[in-house]
């Protein structure tokens, strides 16, 4: 519970530029949704979540525990769109946990 109370720090990179992010756990439903709202990001997270759209897609540094894991449809919609590195991750499919603290998550340049 203590944990859950503690800020939740990393680092957004998009375009170049490193964006400081301080939330807290649970502050949103997923990445996705955080990245779409605090960089007010169109055009990202259109599937609302559920794995298959990867136009949340990302690429991550220093993320940690259960966080790691690429788990129910994130490994196939990946590998269909022919993402094969283990940093590539859905960002609908990160919670925001302890596990995102000092981690970089970089948007992919569009
Ligand atoms: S929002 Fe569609 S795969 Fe993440």
């Amino acid at each position: 519970m203590e944990k859950e109370l503690k800020n939740i720090n990393f680092t957004v990179i998009e375009n170049g530029i490193k964006i400081p992010i301080s939330t807290r756990h649970g502050s949103y439903a997923n990445l996705m949704y955080l990245l779409k709202e605090e960089l007010q990001l169109e055009s990202f997270g259109e599937c609302g979540g559920v794995g298959r759209c990867a136009t949340c897609v990302v690429k991550t540094k220093g993320i940690t525990g259960n966080s790691v894991i690429k788990d129910r449809k994130e490994p196939a919609t990946l590998f269909k769109l022919g993402f094969h590195e283990a940093n590539v991750r859905l960002s609908c499919q990160i919670y925001i946990t302890a596990d995102l603290n000092g981690a970089e998550i970089s948007l992919f340049e569009i």
